[in-house]
């Protein structure tokens, strides 16, 4: 199971590589745009720097030749760099062209398993199904991981599943159950990974009990 962070922070990708437990990054243009003081090129090249692992660039065109133009540009940027299209016709048609040409897609907004392996028989590397959209309209954001990860195994597709749209750390925990290759994670929910309240309450007393052992020593010494 390899761990993406979905954002486009410098700081959090730094933090989050220095912990060892990061294998790619995905940006989308609502990442860039919290953190856009800078060029989306300038920021991917700065990202590619930062981690050898796969890193989303994701397009803004809505027709395939733009989306092909957008796509060799992003990839001439950095060898790490994966180009993110979203699931429609002319995406379809961009992924395609852009496999033939050896370039890696990540297509994302993907809501069924359907769409999942559309993408990938169309030649997508990654395929990003949105769970946590899905959980919010009252649909199994889950299931769509579990199924499109079962079809990618079952006939050996090329492809990567991503769980994308995470928002919590249950949903990490199920999407490795599922099957998922890839969780991509807001650096919070890293965080809520990290923590548990029992965790950081032992450590607490380990610190407390050692203080109080050196005092007692200390005092034992002076007396
Ligand atoms: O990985 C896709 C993600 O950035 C979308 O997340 O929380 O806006 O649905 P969210």
């Amino acid at each position: 199971m390899k761990l993406f962070l979905d954002t486009a922070d410098v700081a959090e990708i730094r933090t989050a590589v220095r912990w060892g437990v990061i294998d790619g990054v995905t940006t989308n243009p609502t990442l860039y745009a919290k953190v856009g003081k800078t060029s989306y090129d300038e920021l991917l090249v700065e990202i590619c720097g930062i981690t050898s692992g796969p890193v989303s660039a994701e397009v803004i065109a809505d027709d395939a030749d733009g989306m092909v133009a957008e796509g060799r540009h992003f990839a001439r940027l950095a060898p790490n760099i994966v180009v993110k299209i979203p699931m429609c016709e002319p995406g379809l048609e961009a992924i395609s062209r852009l496999a033939e040409e050896g370039i890696r897609t990540n297509c994302t907004l993907i809501f069924t398993a359907n769409q999942g392996l559309l993408a990938a028989k169309a030649g997508a590397s990654f395929l990003s199904p949105f769970v946590g959209r899905l959980d919010d309209v009252n649909e199994d954001g889950m299931m769509v991981i579990r199924e499109l990860s079962d079809i990618v195994n079952l006939h050996d597709l090329d492809a990567e599943v991503i769980t994308a749209s995470v928002r919590h750390p249950r949903h990490v925990t199920d999407a490795a159950l599922a099957g998922a290759h890839i969780a991509t994670l807001p650096f919070k929910v890293l965080q809520q990974m990290v923590h548990h309240p029992l965790t950081d309450r032992g450590i607490a007393q380990f610190k407390a009990d050692w203080a109080k052992v050196q005092a007692e020593l200390a005092e034992a010494k002076k007396g």
